[in-house]
């Protein structure tokens, strides 16, 4: 009797890399504009198809990231790597289009209270903030990705219905969204919730529209992965040496680290063109100039000395 496990897996991933954004929107420390660039022209380097940069949000919610414009200008742009960023607002997108960004995300959640604490609004309200977001997009033939937070669990709500998530789900799709990125904000998820809502999403969703963002606070990411992938899931958004966190969700650990998932995808033949070792020297870099070793395991063995 053949093995079902693991047969029938997609070829190719697509992972979108984070850490510059999801990662560093997160530090307590001043990383500095120029470090910043050269630690995006090395993830370029590595061959991600897709690096999500930095947002354009309010400077007073995220700090960090007030030099949006500055590091769009100062980057290499690699053909072959798509550049995106977080965009909330009419105002956002003005300052992406301005910037030269050819894809953007918007971004709400599946529970009002986190939707709440981050956009101070609520998911209506969010959806709203989109429209114009969304023409404006259409108008400049740029591509606009949709972050559903809190699908797996919310901070302030527990747990979160899946029929919560469709519902937003539905309406970005409905909105014009060209892809979704399911979020697992504080990292709660196990891998038959990932099953669950996988399964109820596309139902109603085609799955090549559906990406993972996993973050792994109770190391159940790549576990979830790998769940998503035998529901056919093929796009995946990580951080390089697993920076990452959100600042209005307590609690929340880095993104899934990037090493982490590349050695699992390399060692099971599936397709990423992301080159591993490229990944830990942007890492390397990073870590040298944040003064903290980088959360990823790869990393740590990686670099191990004997
Ligand atoms: P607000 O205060 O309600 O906005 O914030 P407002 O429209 O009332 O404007 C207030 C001020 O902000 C005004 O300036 C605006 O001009 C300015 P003032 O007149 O006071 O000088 N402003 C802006 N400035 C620059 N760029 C903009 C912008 N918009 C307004 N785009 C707002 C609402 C959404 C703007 C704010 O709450 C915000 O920026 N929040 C961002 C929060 C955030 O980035 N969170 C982390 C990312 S989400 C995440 O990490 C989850 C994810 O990884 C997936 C997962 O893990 O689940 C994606
Ligand atoms: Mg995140």
């Amino acid at each position: 009797m053949p093995r079902e496990l693991l047969n029938d897996l997609p070829r190719r991933v697509t992972i979108v890399e984070v850490g510059p954004r999801d990662g560093l929107q997160n530090e307590h420390g001043v990383v500095a504009t120029a470090d910043k660039i050269h630690f995006i022209n090395l993830l370029s380097a590595a061959g991600f198809p897709v690096i999500e940069a930095t947002s354009f949000v309010s400077p007073k919610a995220i700090p960090q990231l007030s030099d949006a414009a500055e590091v769009m200008a100062g980057i290499e742009r690699r053909p072959g790597t798509r550049y995106t960023a977080l965009v909330p607002n009419r105002k956002g997108m003005e300052r992406a289009l301005a910037a030269g960004l050819r894809e953007v995300a918007v971004f709400t959640g599946a529970s009002e209270t986190f939707v709440q604490h981050n956009i101070n609004t609520s998911i209506v309200g969010s959806i709203a903030n989109f429209r114009p977001v969304i023409e404006m997009a259409r108008e400049h033939g740029v591509r606009v990705r949709g972050y559903i937070s809190t699908a797996f669990g919310c901070p302030y709500e527990g747990r979160v219905a899946p029929d919560a998530v469709l519902r937003v789900a539905n309406e970005l799709i409905a909105l014009g969204v060209d892809e979704l990125s399911i979020g697992d904000t504080i990292g709660v998820a196990t891998p038959n919730q990932v099953v669950e809502i996988s399964d109820l999403l596309k139902s109603a969703i085609p799955v090549e529209r559906l990406a993972m963002h996993f973050h792994d606070t109770r190391g159940t990411a790549l576990a979830n992965v790998l769940a998503a992938l035998d529901c056919g899931i093929s796009s995946f958004d990580s951080s390089s040496g697993g920076l990452g966190g959100c600042p209005y969700a307590p609690g929340a650990s880095g993104n899934l680290a990037t090493e982490d998932l590349l050695y699992m995808l390399d060692g099971m033949g599936i397709e990423t063109g992301v080159n591993l070792a490229a990944v830990v020297e942007a890492s390397h870099f990073l870590a040298s100039k944040r003064g903290l070793p980088p959360a990823s395991r790869y990393y740590a063995a990686a670099t191990a000395t004997l």
